[in-house]
């Protein structure tokens, strides 16, 4: 009996938080007894739902939820983009990451990037062709299909293109992030043509149609991976970078290969945590946070002692990220090092359990912090398969550069790698020769997406948020750690330290007056919002976008949470047909 006949939708179900309770068992279940999506926009995780009912896995839901985010959050990710997909099969119990990460194109050397006194040019790393590295997602999306899916691409993708086709209401973000980056986009013939109408920029509350997103989508339904980097696509691809002043290749576009990686795991008290390896740093930074961590008893602590240690485990492992991460195709990045246990002992015993350790104590650079764009979805369907998906075109809109006739939103990954050792890019972060550009290297990410699972539960976490994507990963563990459920860690409010600057920014109300004073007292410098003396860098950001979802197995009951922060986001289950 296939899946659908097994199952009925109950889509008046629950919005945000998404919730579903079985009569307790007393055995663990095997499996659940239905499916929960949690994504950043209500159509893409309705996109999911609408395909588990046509007997779809998990897996062929993360294509429809996927493409339909590519298409509503133009904003955050695309296919012009690229992102991590951690996939748990539930049939063999294994775990991979489709690394759909960006490439560096062959013309895009360091050189490139510096004006003629030698300095970084920001308009070339950020902004059109130059910023541009060769997009994932369309890849990803086709592996996804055709090596774990049970549907054809084509059924999966069916969904996003009919909202590309007949458009979806624009949202407050995504006007205003227009606004914020109208001169860059409308630089490019391709782009106006996609968000002008008769000259004036898309408004809140306007239906946004994109048909010729929705004719790139049915050639890749039609033709998979050919039907995006080889043929009419390709061509266009080409054409609109080329006319944009950029350089890209036909071959290096046909040559874009997905990778199947090993994730990074490790324990942390009695969770298995599965985690996004490089070039995501995400994966080593949680394990040495953890590790670190579960040397004490993080629950006994006062508020402010937890923040102490949890902010000095991060302090280390940021100062880490910095030197040693990058694409492991390129460098040698000691990976089993730095995740090892022992290496995590010799960090905890240099954390004083009062005293803040300044970060110069520490040898490097600074690395300040990044932003808040990008995407993530979390799913786990009614056989246990799990998706964690992480997408991205990095900053707002990415380049700006659509080319004619695709409705394809490029990216501005390059500005991920370290085009100038030494020197920041647009959120401040840098980096050397581990992350240096190369032809055909992908640009390390911050990119995180989780399963933790023990004896009763089984969780899928991520959200964007550039730099801070791995801190709000770990304090999302610790909260699931601490009995919250799939709602309350979504909402947990946010703090993060990444070595330099030497301080630890923090979300409006993340900690009381006291708290706040008695980390001063231990030498922590704090970026309190609003707060001139300290530039008050936290009052303006929304922090991340999580998305993540739990499986109780002792009860079978199926929960997601779906960050408050985003109005438009949204968190469903749908349940199995009860047997007759
Ligand atoms: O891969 C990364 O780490 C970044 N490109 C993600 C960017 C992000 O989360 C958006 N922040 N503005």
């Amino acid at each position: 009996m296939n899946f659908s006949a097994r199952c009925f939708l109950l889509l008046a179900l629950v919005l945000s938080p998404a919730a579903w309770s079985a009569e307790a068992t007393a055995a663990l279940a095997t499996r659940p007894d239905g499916a929960v999506i949690a994504s950043g926009h209500e159509l893409a995780t309705k996109a999911g739902l609408e395909i588990l009912a046509q007997g779809g896995n998990a897996f062929d839901a993360a294509v429809a939820v996927s493409s339909t985010l590519a298409v509503v959050e133009p904003i955050s990710s695309g296919l012009g983009g690229g992102g991590f997909f951690l996939l748990h099969d539930a049939r063999t119990g294994k775990d991979v990451m489709l690394d759909a990460r960006e490439t560096a194109p062959e013309s895009a050397t360091a050189a490139q990037f510096l004006d003629r006194n030698g300095e970084l040019d920001r308009d070339r790393s950020v902004n059109g062709p130059w910023s541009a590295g060769i997009p994932g997602l369309p890849a990803a999306l086709a592996q996804l299909a055709s090596q774990h899916g049970k549907l054809p691409l084509k059924a999966s993708l069916a969904p996003a293109i009919r909202v590309a086709r007949d458009g979806f209401p624009v949202y407050a973000r995504m006007a205003a992030g227009y606004a914020s980056r109208r001169e860059v986009m409308e630089r490019y013939p391709g782009t106006r043509e996609v968000y002008l109408r008769n000259g004036k920029p898309i408004a809140e509350g306007d239906i946004l149609r994109q048909p010729e997103l929705a004719h790139t989508l049915q050639l890749l339904a039609e033709k998979g991976f050919d039907g995006f980097y080889r043929g009419e696509t390709a061509r266009k691809l080409l054409k609109g970078v080329k006319q944009a002043g950029g350089r890209w290749s036909a071959d290096e576009l046909a040559g874009y290969t997905v990778k199947t990686r090993e994730p990074i795991t490790f324990n942390y008290r009695d969770w298995k945590i599965t985690t996004a390896s490089p070039p995501s740093s995400g994966g080593i930074a949680l394990a040495s946070m953890l590790q670190i961590l579960q040397g004490w008893d993080l629950k006994s602590l006062d508020e402010a002692h937890r923040t102490h240690l949890v902010v000095e485990a991060m302090r280390r492992a940021y100062r880490d990220r910095t030197f040693f991460l990058g694409d492991p195709d390129f460098v040698h990045i000691p990976q089993e090092v730095l995740t090892s246990l022992d290496y995590a002992k010799g960090l905890r015993s240099t954390i004083h359990p009062e005293k803040a350790t300044p970060s110069d104590l520490l040898s490097g650079q600074p690395t300040p912090l990044e932003d808040d764009e990008t995407t993530h979805f979390s799913i786990i369907d009614a056989e246990g398969n799990r998706v964690g998906g992480t997408q991205t075109v990095n900053l707002l809109y990415g380049s700006g550069l659509i080319p004619a006739g695709t409705g394809v939103l490029l990216n501005n990954e390059m500005d991920d790698f370290a085009l100038k050792p030494g020197t920041p890019n647009a959120f401040g972060v840098m980096g050397y020769a581990a992350n240096a550009p190369q032809k055909g290297k992908r640009m390390l990410s911050s990119m995180t997406p989780t399963f933790m699972e023990n004896a009763d539960k089984v969780i899928v976490i991520g959200t964007p948020g550039g730099s801070r994507i791995i801190t709000m990963v770990l304090l999302g563990i610790l909260g699931y750690d601490d009995g919250l459920s799939a709602q309350q860690v979504a909402a947990l409010p946010r703090y993060h330290h990444q070595w330099l600057p030497d301080e630890i920014s923090a979300e409006t109300g993340a900690f009381s007056a006291d708290v706040v004073k008695q980390l001063q007292a231990m030498g922590h410098r704090i970026d309190l919002p609003g707060d001139s003396a300290s530039g008050g860098r936290g009052s303006s950001h929304v922090w991340g976008n999580l998305q993540t979802v739990e499986w109780d197995r002792r009860s079978n009951t199926l929960s997601g949470g779906s960050d408050p922060r985003n109005p438009v986001g949204s968190a469903e289950v749908q349940f199995n047909q009860p047997a007759n």
